[in-house]
């Protein structure tokens, strides 16, 4: 079965990625899963310096789903390109960078450098991240903002430019639309939505930093409609995630117009999931006689209801 699929110019063997931020850099799970099998793997969110995020709690359980303000830990950019990518390069995994900024000249530096080294496939622009104070969803949230930031990141480099956008929109489907006219090769879709859990006994919030991001199954019918709704809206390719955890919900998001999915809050409850999805995407298309799996995004049949 033919499972590869295209995002711009990159060719994945499958459309299978490890999603930001729930796969560290990639090397962490190189014990569990052979990295080149997966389509690509798309690292933590990297700034220019290193960054010790927030105080503890920062994760907390919730129903079907996780609550995160990790406040994007990381070691920077420099070390990641001198400690972690040559790690990722010979492991043969196609790696996405995920970057992070305050500024739009930040996202432009960031964009820069990784496109100087070798063995980075494409820029993933986190925009989305609701859990710092500045930056990142400032642009996110605000059109001029998304074009902008995409604007000078596509300046700075050849390689694919993937802006990641926020549900915590009214009509995501305007930023994809704004981030294709920017220049955009696909857009990433979605990131966490903000929420927040409170312990009634101590009248505290369950997070240090009292606000959030929400991952995992919860979320998924929302992100599945977001992708519906910008597969409408534009014509790059879209990557979309929230809540995978079967072949099923990877297949949910292709039909409504995903080129490729994203997996991440499954890795903490699963870490061998990537097995168990691959099989099931084979089993689907041997079921349905598909040949290749690309032919079924954007396939939803719709019956549009006669105008009264
Ligand atoms: C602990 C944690 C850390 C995350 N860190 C990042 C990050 O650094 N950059 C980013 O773009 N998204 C980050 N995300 C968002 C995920 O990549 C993904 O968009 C979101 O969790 C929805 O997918 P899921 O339900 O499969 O987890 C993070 C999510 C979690 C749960």
């Amino acid at each position: 079965m033919d499972l590869s699929i295209e995002i711009g110019s990159l060719n994945l063997e499958n459309p299978l990625i490890a999603a930001s931020g729930c796969f560290g850099y990639g090397v962490e799970y190189a014990d569990v899963v052979d990295l080149a099998s997966l389509g690509a793997v798309a690292v933590k969110g990297l700034f220019l310096t290193e960054r010790l995020g927030h105080p503890p709690p920062r994760i907390i359980e919730t129903p079907a789903g996780m609550l995160n303000a990790i406040g994007l830990q990381g070691v920077g950019v420099h070390r990641f390109i001198r400690e972690y990518l040559p790690q990722l390069r010979d492991s043969g995994a196609v790696t996405i960078v995920n970057i992070c900024g305050t500024t739009i000249e930040e996202y432009e530096e960031l964009t820069r450098i990784l496109s100087d080294v070798e063995g980075v496939a494409a820029i993933e622009l986190n925009i989305s991240c609701p859990n710092i104070k500045a930056g990142g969803i400032t642009f996110g949230c605000n059109l001029a903002g998304t074009h902008d930031v995409v604007q000078a990141a596509k300046r700075a480099t050849h390689l694919p430019v993937i802006p990641k956008l926020t549900p915590n929109v009214t009509d995501i489907a305007s930023f994809a639309r704004v981030a294709e006219e920017a220049g955009a090769d696909a857009v990433s879709l979605v990131n966490t939505f903000l929420a927040m859990s409170i312990d009634v006994e101590t009248r505290r919030s369950k997070l240090a930093n009292i606000v959030g991001g929400l991952s995992g199954p919860a979320i998924r019918p929302i992100a599945v409609r977001m992708v519906y709704e910008c597969h409408q809206a534009v014509s790059i390719p879209i990557i979309g995630m929230g809540g995978i955890t079967t072949a099923n919900d990877v297949l949910e998001f292709m039909i409504a117009g995903a080129s490729a999915v994203q997996v991440g809050t499954a890795n903490f409850v699963d870490p061998y999931i990537w097995k168990k999805l691959m099989v099931g995407l084979n089993d689907y298309l041997e079921k349905h006689k598909i040949k290749r799996l690309r032919d079924i995004i954007g396939t939803l049949e719709v019956d549009l209801a006669e105008e009264a």
